[in-house]
């Protein structure tokens, strides 16, 4: 089949790619005109496992190409998909603008039946705008063609992107028309081959289908965060708890794990734009809006854990931080704790010396320069000589580093983890003095070493 995606980001890519891998032939539209030149020099803007080959392989052969003239993609494809940001609006809705913007150009040159697919998260009612918008560009050129719009709300997970779209748990179709369901289901099918496992209900259901599974992730994860802040006050350990809980398959094991806070190209904006929907609905979610406020808290945690420790001055001192995305797997910065926690540090003085596998290259273009902000080249140059270590993101080779060498380059042994990576005892037998989530804390005798200007003071 011939396809269109529209946006070359994180989901728009990873469609892009995987439908050519089953024998479509898809270009791919985007209005970053530097992006695409980048694409079509043969590298991939972003961080993610097995995205590079396969865009590789496919461009090889011909059946992916990237541009940014939308006229000669839209006329040949028979779907086009719509995978553009939306963003955050001041009002905490969705900013659904762009996806408006790519129906008006799709509009500008439908020529033929096509199904125009909204695979963006956007609020309920946005099919309908969608097709007011096209429904308007075709009047304007006094052109009568017939289309549909259908929802295919995009669940993948970064950093597992392309094995989610290969092998997708579900794929959620919006659509009230025969010929666009018939469409998609013969181009979902080589994905769905051992199971079917698309769902076809109406379009509104499916685009709250997304921002629901988004917000009951938000709400366990907050949850638990809850819980272990309390588990920390009566000497429980929220570990245990969550293996107590996750056995039982009501629960299931799945998105339990307390840390330092949800962060992400998702699920914050996602529940802005739910809570300002439901609101404007007249139907509020005090079970949405309450995990938002205790993530809010915990992002800052790890911050209050060090200035307990430290003092809010924290002029002299030295944090290493280990990891910098979201979560692991990604380049992703997008509403990072990391970003809450070197903001803060810096704001009270302290010197950050900071290492992420992948999204360093991100955050020295995103975050602005500051003189007291060091990336380093490994997880151990980012631990020296510091007063603690902060563990942000749960990067596989931050589980079992070389602790001894970590501990002797350290001006303190200590570890705050906001991931709860390492076992305490462990810790303990190491000599680390280790501060992590919702378990009781492994302190030493030794007290933190004085900073340079108390020695000189
Ligand atoms: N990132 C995820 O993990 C994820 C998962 C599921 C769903 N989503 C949703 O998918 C959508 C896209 O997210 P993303 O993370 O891929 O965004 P992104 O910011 O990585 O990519 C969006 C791309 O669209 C391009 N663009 C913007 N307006 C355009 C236009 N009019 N024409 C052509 N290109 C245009 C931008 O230049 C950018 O390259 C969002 O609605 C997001 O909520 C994201």
């Amino acid at each position: 089949m011939k396809v269109s995606v529209v946006g070359a980001g994180y989901v728009g890519l990873v469609t892009a790619a995987c439908l050519a891998e089953m024998g479509n032939s898809v270009s791919c539209v985007d209005v970053d005109a530097q992006r695409v030149a980048l694409l079509n020099q043969g590298q991939v803007p972003i961080h993610e496992p097995g995205l590079d080959a396969l865009i590789a392989r496919n461009r090889a052969v011909g059946r992916l190409s990237f541009v940014t003239d939308a006229q000669a993609a839209f006329e040949q494809a028979t779907v086009i998909f719509i995978a553009v940001g939306t963003p955050t609006a001041e009002d905490g809705s969705a900013d659904v603008a762009r996806v408006l913007q790519a129906a008006e150009t799709i509009g500008q040159h439908l020529h033929d039946y096509k199904v125009i697919v909204d695979k963006s998260t956007v609020p309920v009612g946005t099919a309908d705008r969608v097709r007011e918008v096209l429904a308007r560009a075709l009047r304007k050129r006094g052109a009568i063609v017939p289309f549909s719009v259908v929802s295919n709300p995009e669940f993948l997970k970064e950093g597992a992107a392309v094995d989610d779209f290969m092998r997708p748990d579900r794929v959620v179709i919006g659509a009230e028309d025969d010929r666009a369901i018939w469409l998609l289901r013969a181009l979902y099918a080589p994905f769905l081959r051992n199971r079917d496992r698309m769902l076809v209900m109406d379009v509104k259901s499916a685009e709250l289908t997304k921002y629901a599974a988004n917000a009951m992730l938000a709400v366990r994860i907050s949850f638990m965060n809850e819980l272990a802040a309390f588990a920390e006050r009566v000497g429980a350990d929220i570990e245990q708890v969550r293996l107590g809980i996750g056995s039982d398959p009501r629960i299931g094991s799945h998105f339990l794990y307390a840390g330092c806070g949800w962060g992400g190209s998702c699920f914050p904006k996602d529940t802005r734009a739910l809570m300002r929907s439901a609101a404007e609905a007249g139907t509020p979610l005090p079970l949405v809006t309450a995990a938002v406020q205790v993530n809010e808290q915990q992002r800052h945690l790890l911050v209050r854990r060090v200035t307990e420790r430290f003092g809010d001055n924290l002029s002299g001192r030295r944090i290493g931080i280990w990891g910098l995305a979201f979560k692991a797997g990604t380049d992703d910065l997008r509403e990072a704790t990391s970003a809450v926690v070197v903001q803060e540090l810096l704001k009270r003085g302290a010197t950050v010396q900071a290492f992420d596998p992948v999204a360093m290259p991100n955050a020295r273009r995103q975050w602005p320069a500051h003189a007291q902000l060091q990336m380093c080249e490994d997880p151990y140059s980012a631990a020296d000589d510091a007063d603690a270590v902060v563990v942000i993101t749960e990067w596989r080779e931050f589980r079992s580093p070389d602790f001894e060498r970590l501990r002797d380059g350290m001006r303190t042994p200590l570890i705050f983890d906001g991931r709860n990576l390492y076992d305490r005892d462990l810790m303990a037998s190491l000599g680390f003095e280790y501060v992590s989530i919702g378990r009781p804390a492994v302190l030493q005798s030794m007290p933190a070493q004085p900073v340079v200007a108390d020695l000189a003071a």
